[in-house]
């Protein structure tokens, strides 16, 4: 792969005042009767990259989708730079928002699957500039230039034609991410985003998620069962356990000292 690390577009294309601050206030969800996030409460400053571990079934993903609304919520609510996400207050009461006003919100808000999740007729190129141009109504050129760079970006020029069926895992990952970066968004969402992987993609896909974490001035929230990379690219570590925000601070302090029990356990466990 090519130009992964001298990357200066996240820094130039992001917006002048880059935004991105992340509040979870009081967040409760259940799915039917069973309540699967308890009271969780997380501020993520604009900027920031704070990666969320913990067990399987611990809420991770969930919490996730809560942030750009794939997920509702029954009590608290989650506002990114000060604006309700899925919500609207009328007349003092919350209410949901219609799906077409809640994707307008989630604009700003890129996520990456576990699974790619690219459109298998569609080719890279299309792929990245659909949603630019669908959804904010960019002008075609101007998004397959920007597509271009943001495919040296990833390590992926001379890729353009090509059908996700033709490319490896580790490329269809850092295509999705390169859809993702094409929106311009404040805030990038990662679950899990190597985890399909066979070992040796990894890391060049983890190498694309620090060059921006590292460069740009996005704020990003990566789900990650790889202790390492959380320990080297993350401003914060959260700990979830069933449910709950159990531990969190700098990612050094949480990794090499956790404080509770559960963090140790699990650390014990992964590492
Ligand atoms: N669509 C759903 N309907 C009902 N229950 C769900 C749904 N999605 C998740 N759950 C439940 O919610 C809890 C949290 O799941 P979640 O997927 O958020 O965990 P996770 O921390 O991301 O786990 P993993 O590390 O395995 O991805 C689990 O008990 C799970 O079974
Ligand atoms: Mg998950």
């Amino acid at each position: 792969m090519n130009s992964v690390t001298s990357l200066d577009f996240a820094k130039r294309d992001s917006r002048p005042s880059a935004g991105g601050r992340i509040q979870i206030q009081g967040v409760n969800k259940y799915y039917g009767e069973s309540q699967v996030l308890f009271d969780i409460d997380v501020e993520i400053a604009a900027g920031e990259t704070v990666c969320f571990i913990g067990p399987s079934g611990s809420g991770k993903s969930t919490l996730l989708r809560c942030i750009n609304h794939l997920e509702d919520i029954q009590r608290g609510c989650i506002l990114v730079d000060d604006e309700l996400i899925g919500y609207k207050i009328i007349g003092g009461r919350i209410h949901e928002m219609r799906d077409n006003e809640a994707a307008r919100r989630r604009i700003d808000i890129g996520m990456v699957f576990q699974s790619f999740n690219l459109f298998p007729h569609m080719t890279v190129m299309d792929n990245i500039c659909l949603a630019p141009v669908i959804v904010k109504g960019e002008r075609k050129e101007n998004v397959r230039a920007f597509a271009a760079e943001l495919l040296a970006r990833v390590g992926l020029t001379g890729k353009e034609a090509s059908f996700p069926s033709q490319l490896s895992g580790g490329q269809q990952q850092r295509v999705a991410i390169a859809r993702a970066l094409a929106m311009k968004p404040k805030v990038m969402l990662f679950d899990e985003p190597t985890s399909a992987l066979d070992p040796e993609l990894v890391g060049e896909v983890l190498a694309v998620i620090k060059d921006l974490a590292r460069n740009g001035s996005m704020t990003m929230v990566i789900v990650t069962h790889e202790i390492g990379f959380a320990r080297e690219v993350s401003d914060r570590v959260v700990f979830m356990d069933s449910g709950r925000i159990v531990e969190q601070g700098p990612a050094a302090a949480i990794l090499a000292a956790p404080q509770n029990p559960r963090t140790r356990e699990f650390l014990a466990a992964v590492i």
